[in-house]
């Protein structure tokens, strides 16, 4: 099987060593326009392999995306990343652009490719791609919900002192601060979180999944990629090795929720075909409304997208 990971940024990088590490794939392209830098990074990459013990082989190409032809997976990490003080939408001019090009790059070279997106603003350039990719929709998705459910499932694993193993969660809704992580559907070996930990202290571990992304920011001056890149890496091992996984991902809706037209995070089975089904949950009105205000709050940046290339 053959992945090509696009941007070999932090993220785009990560994703790849964790792919090469854990031999999800044998054959990873790693690819960047910086002259270079996909090569160097696939390079570094590769020479873990004697010491990690692994056959995985990482390469790197300068913007040649012959190089990618007939992937099975391409993720798309490509774009700027989020500075302190900047919303993931304010990403949106300079990274859908981005987003087209290499977008209609990848489907010129690999039509039958499942596309994962991974850039800012994660819910409008997953749009992005699928308006430029003219594939059907369940082998064009995003990753948001793994990331911020580890995020959600890492703060519960520490509030407790259990094994983060151990934590189950669904989250829905876009990837910023109107996502919505679900406690009635949150369990810890099995229990629901509610019984181990009281509703006030929920809501503020809740509230820091929220501006997971934001805290790190602020502590780094750029955005996350250890969570983010193997986040990615997880998503393309559901696909490759067909593993029926249920995850929360950034996905088009078409009825589903009462929702139409939108890519938002849901609840979806992943395997070999991509997303192979989107679970309805049947949520309580207080759920309900926390995912139509986020929906809300997506669909607003993706007129931003919409009036942009009106306007173009
Ligand atoms: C984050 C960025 C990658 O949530 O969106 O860390």
């Amino acid at each position: 099987m053959k992945v090509t990971v696009v941007g070999a940024g932090n993220v785009g990088a990560t994703c790849a060593d964790v792919l090469a590490t854990r031999e999800i794939t044998n054959e990873i392209v790693l690819l960047d326009i910086k002259e270079g830098f996909a090569e160097g990074k696939a390079l570094d990459i590769w020479q873990t392999a004697p010491i990690n013990l692994y056959d995985s082989r990482t390469v790197g190409s300068t913007n040649d995306y012959s190089r990618t032809a007939d992937s099975d997976v391409v993720v798309i990490t490509s774009g700027l990343p989020r500075k302190p003080g900047m919303s993931r939408d304010d990403l949106i001019a300079t990274n859908a652009g981005i987003v087209k090009t290499v977008t209609e790059n990848v489907v010129k070279y690999s039509p039958n490719a499942i596309i994962i997106v991974v850039s800012n603003p994660l819910d409008v350039m997953t749009y992005c791609a699928y308006l430029n990719a003219n594939m059907p929709s369940s082998r064009v998705f995003g990753m948001a919900g793994v990331l911020d459910t580890a995020r959600y499932r890492a703060f519960l694993a520490e509030e407790l002192n259990v094994s983060p193993k151990d934590i189950q969660a669904v989250l829905m809704g876009g990837h910023g601060d109107t996502m919505v992580p679900l406690p009635r559907y949150t369990t810890v070996g099995g229990i629901p979180v509610t019984e181990l930990i009281d509703e006030a202290r929920l809501n503020e571990i809740i509230e820091r999944t929220k501006f997971g992304g934001g805290e790190i920011v602020k502590l780094l001056g750029t955005s996350a990629w250890y969570a983010p890149g193997a986040a990615a890496a997880q998503m393309v091992e559901a696909v490759i090795r067909d593993q029926k996984r249920i995850f929360p991902v950034c996905a088009w809706l078409q009825g589903e929720y009462g929702l139409s037209d939108i890519y938002l995070g849901v609840p979806v089975v992943l395997g070999k075909n991509g997303i192979e089904k989107i679970i309805e949950l049947q949520l309580n009105d207080a759920e309900r409304a926390l995912l139509m205000d986020s929906a809300e709050a997506v669909k607003g940046v993706m007129d931003v997208l919409d009036n942009m290339i009106a306007n173009a």
